[in-house]
């Protein structure tokens, strides 16, 4: 993994589209968003609960792009009231949606459950960007209407998925299990990221949606873990790379001609496209189900 290329010049002029990343309050979300207000966004949202990392993206974007628009909206993905005050403040804002990089995430944290009851790690990494997602469908596929657009909703996920699994029963349990268990419920979390890209796309096929692995990325995800942990990282994952070689694949994936993605495809970094056996064989037995799943439990929140 270490020694990812990536040619910034090719990421395009982005001609006043408008982008929203989860998760730009840190991370690789950060890096993400400075990167690409460099290239002409017409405004740019980004969402995180931690105020003062917010000023500070803000600041950093300022200093790249004066004339950039940009808007914090505050939004805890565990407590699905404030995705829709989120999703509701977004709407009221802007007329179009370019491009939506589901991004924000929690990895291998204590057994807990979120807000709405859900285990912690499902309820950060999936169902709050599905409601986001959800809320915000209308505009996205009038978007995708516009003369020229490119309409584009990417999930963040990782390697983790392949090992994934969701017992639909349990979601709104802790899931503890003796061995490991933190980096289970994780996995379960990026396998719903990586599926729930898949059932979009078929879905919705005016709106361009896949998932990405960033590559195992020194930020503070990796780095707050405790020491063996990260040392469960950094063995697995064959060595680590920086928070702007972790940006590379979500800058391939904004940039790459709309043709040269698979519609609902995974990838993994920069842009290569593995065999899709694994991704169907979860999508036969989870994929319908975690849709369905999900619509039944977001109804809720869609008033
Ligand atoms: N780093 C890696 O090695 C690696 C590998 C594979 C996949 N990924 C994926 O990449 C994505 C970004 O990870 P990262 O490495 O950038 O992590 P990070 O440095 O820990 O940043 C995580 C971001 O998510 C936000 N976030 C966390 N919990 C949230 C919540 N409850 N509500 C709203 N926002 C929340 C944080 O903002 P606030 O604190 O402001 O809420 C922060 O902006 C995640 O989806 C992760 O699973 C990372």
């Amino acid at each position: 993994m270490p020694g990812l290329k990536f040619d910034k010049s090719t990421i395009p002029d982005l001609d006043g589209r408008v982008l929203l990343v989860t998760g730009g309050t840190g991370g690789i979300g950060a890096e993400i968003v400075v990167e690409l207000a460099k290239h002409n966004p017409g405004r740019i949202f980004f969402t995180g609960r931690n105020v003062k990392a917010a000023e500070k993206t803000t600041e950093r974007i300022k200093a790249v792009a004066p004339n950039v628009s940009t808007t914090f909206v505050a939004c805890d993905l565990a407590n699905l009231a404030t995705v829709k005050e989120a999703a509701d403040k977004i709407l009221a804002e802007t007329s179009r949606l370019d491009i939506f990089l589901a991004n924000a995430g929690i990895m291998a944290v204590p057994a807990g459950l979120s807000t709405d009851g859900y285990e912690v790690h499902f309820a950060t990494n999936h169902m709050g960007h599905a409601l986001l997602t959800k809320k915000l469908l209308p505009l996205l596929e009038q978007t995708a209407d516009m003369p020229g657009s490119d309409v584009r909703v990417i999930y963040t996920t990782s390697l983790g998925w392949r090992n994934g699994t969701l017992d639909f029963p349990h979601l709104k349990t802790t899931q503890e299990s003796a061995v490991l268990g933190r980096w289970i419920r994780y996995g379960n979390s990026k396998l719903a990221n990586m599926l729930y890209a898949r059932e979009l796309a078929r879905r919705h096929p005016k709106l361009l949606c896949f998932s990405v692995h960033p590559g195992a990325v020194e930020t503070g995800l990796v780095n707050n873990l405790k020491f063996t942990d990260r040392l469960f990282v950094r063995v697995s994952m064959m060595g680590t790379i920086s928070p702007e070689e972790g940006t590379f694949n979500h800058l391939w994936a904004v940039s790459a001609p709309r043709n040269s993605i698979k519609q609902g495809g995974f990838y993994e970094p920069v842009g290569v496209f593995p065999s899709e056996d694994a991704a169907i064989a979860k999508e036969k037995k989870f994929g319908q189900k975690l849709w369905e799943y999900t619509e039944k439990e977001l109804e809720k929140w869609m008033n």
